[in-house]
């Protein structure tokens, strides 16, 4: 059985949550959902981000140094059915955007095995995977996949060897 194959049977039934400012997350939460078959929503803020840069840096610098958590617009899945959560964000300032920490801090996700995927530039990695934790202190939080941009044509491959190094692909 190929890689790709294992962890189609292994993850089936999984959610796959992301949040994306430029599209590269959402690329990755893609390629999660092609291999894995589970279910992909995304999510958005109430008051979308500026446009411009600057301002853009300006806002996510405050509110990740005040642990701002935005407002969602409605229509997210409830994560309750399922037992394993793909949750993605690009790296913003060191640390997940808030958006994803809005959704996370708002969801009962005890007992849960949540997977940690974000898309950053090669810049400052920070521990996403450890503020995830803070958020979520009673899910089984495994080791996150940092994917420079979209991954390009590696991306399923990038993906497959991330299950394997977890665990995912033998539950
Ligand atoms: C406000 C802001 C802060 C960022 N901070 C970081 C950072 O600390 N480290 C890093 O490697 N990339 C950082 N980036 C780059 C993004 O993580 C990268 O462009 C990512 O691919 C964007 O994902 P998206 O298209 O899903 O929004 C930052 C980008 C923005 C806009």
């Amino acid at each position: 059985m190929s890689i790709q194959n294992q962890a189609t049977t292994t993850t089936n039934g999984s959610l796959i949550i992301s949040y994306s400012y430029s599209g590269n997350t959402h690329q990755i939460a893609q390629g999660i959902q092609a291999i894995t078959g589970g279910d992909w929503c995304e999510i958005h803020p109430w008051q979308p981000y500026p446009t411009a840069f600057p301002e853009l840096l300006e806002q996510v610098k405050r509110e990740v140094q005040s642990g701002y958590r935005p407002q969602l617009l409605p229509g997210s899945r409830s994560p309750r059915p399922y037992k394993v959560i793909f949750v993605g964000s690009p790296n913003w300032c060191a640390t997940i955007a808030p958006p994803l920490s809005a959704w996370l801090y708002k969801n009962d996700l005890s007992g849960k095995i949540i997977l940690p995927f974000y898309s950053h530039c090669g810049g400052v990695s920070g521990d996403l995977r450890g503020d995830i934790v803070k958020l979520c202190p009673k899910a089984d939080v495994c080791e996150a996949l940092g994917v420079i941009n979209d991954g390009g044509r590696e991306l399923p491959e990038i993906i497959n060897k991330w299950f394997i190094k977890t665990g995912i692909a033998d539950i």
